[in-house]
């Protein structure tokens, strides 16, 4: 089934240049880029995106962290996308990722994981919500797309 599914290229992976090679293993998967836009987080939008973790040791300094720079926020859609990117993402523990994934190859502390995708089809439904308008997202095929789904 085809799914959207909310990125976000975090602070270090912008400080760090890595928002192309984020975007390329997407891409290069044969997702479809559907929105993107660079979005200064503040906290407020911070704290609703991180709603589920209020509470937790790490909350304070998670919303720092989100809040110190610019990220990059994208919509990718695709089947199964949200499980797929998740999977491209590695785990949350850069230490635990695994090589091949992005977290697995350019992470190492939780803290500074570089990127963030849903990890729900409801998730997504909000999270997209949250940083997109509806006109913002944008509906298109990849000419050549049977060689990518197959349909
Ligand atoms: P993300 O996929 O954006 O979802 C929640 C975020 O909280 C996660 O990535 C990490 O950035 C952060 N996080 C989760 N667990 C911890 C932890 N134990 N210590 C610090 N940050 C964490």
């Amino acid at each position: 089934m085809t799914e959207r599914t909310l990125v976000l290229a975090k602070p270090d992976a912008v400080a760090r240049g890595l928002t192309g090679e984020v975007i390329g293993r997407l891409e290069a998967m044969g997702l479809r880029l559907a929105a993107l836009k660079m979005i200064w987080i503040d906290e407020e939008l911070a704290t609703r995106h991180y709603s589920a973790h209020v509470g937790k040791p790490f909350f304070n300094g998670l919303i720092q962290y989100i809040t110190s720079l610019p990220v990059v926020a994208m919509v990718w859609e695709g089947p199964s996308a949200v499980s797929v990117v998740r999977k491209t993402m590695g785990a949350t523990n850069p230490a635990e990722a695994l090589p091949g994934t992005i977290r697995g190859d350019f992470g190492l502390d939780i803290s500074n994981n570089l990127v963030h995708s849903s990890d729900s089809l409801e998730s997504a439904r909000k999270e997209i919500d949250l940083f997109f308008k509806e006109e913002e997202i944008f509906s298109w095929k990849r000419p050549h797309e049977i060689y990518i789904t197959g349909e």
